[in-house]
């Protein structure tokens, strides 16, 4: 028998009581995640940065305005989208994720995506995608390509930020986007 699914508003409220590890200690407060409880799309990325960390909401700096714009291009919205982090508390001075860290937080992660069960998850960068393929494999070798695993199609892009300021990586996001907008037949599929 398959084990029944955590409600979100369950799930967030054990994450805001968290203290597996010392981040919690740093925290203004969690970001658990926002958007569409039914939606087909999980969006990951990495951790909350300041901005996240003074409002509670992933996304919600630049990166996240940039994010909103390659939504857009596939066609989709906030508000068709859920997205969430592989940590729910910002690391100081927004330094890469430690595998403890990972190991203490990614339990609600993978709950809220039993929860939620969308059809794709999109990881954005290195971080959410190792965690959600369990691959080695760095993103520029993985990015644009549809995977499966298990019940999940799993589409790996270059993290927002890490695009912002490098053209390359724009080009190949708004392109990968635009993939993600065919491939879930929310966007007309380029002739
Ligand atoms: N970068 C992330 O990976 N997540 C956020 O919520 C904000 C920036």
């Amino acid at each position: 028998m398959t084990k029944p699914s955590i409600p979100l508003s369950e799930l967030q409220a054990e994450v805001q009581a968290c203290h597996r590890c010392p981040l919690a200690d740093g925290r203004t407060q969690t970001v658990f995640g926002v958007g569409n409880p039914d939606a087909r799309v999980l969006i990951v990325g990495e951790a909350p940065g300041k901005n996240e960390d003074l409002q509670g909401e992933p996304f919600v700096g630049a990166a996240g305005k940039y994010l909103d714009q390659l939504l857009a291009v596939a066609g989709l919205t906030r508000e068709d989208v859920y997205i969430a982090n592989v940590l729910k508390c910002r690391p100081p001075g927004n330094r890469d994720p430690r595998p403890e860290e990972i190991e203490e937080c990614t339990p609600y992660l993978r709950e809220q995506t039993r929860t939620i069960s969308p059809e794709v998850i999109v990881t954005l960068g290195n971080f959410a995608t190792k965690f959600i393929l369990k691959t080695e494999v760095g993103i520029t070798r993985l990015h644009g390509v549809a995977k499966q695993a298990g019940r999940f199609k799993v589409f790996p892009v270059y993290h927002p930020a890490a695009a912002l300021y490098d053209p390359k990586k724009r080009e190949a996001l708004e392109e990968d986007f635009a993939h993600l907008g065919a491939l879930l037949g929310t966007v007309p599929r380029a002739e």
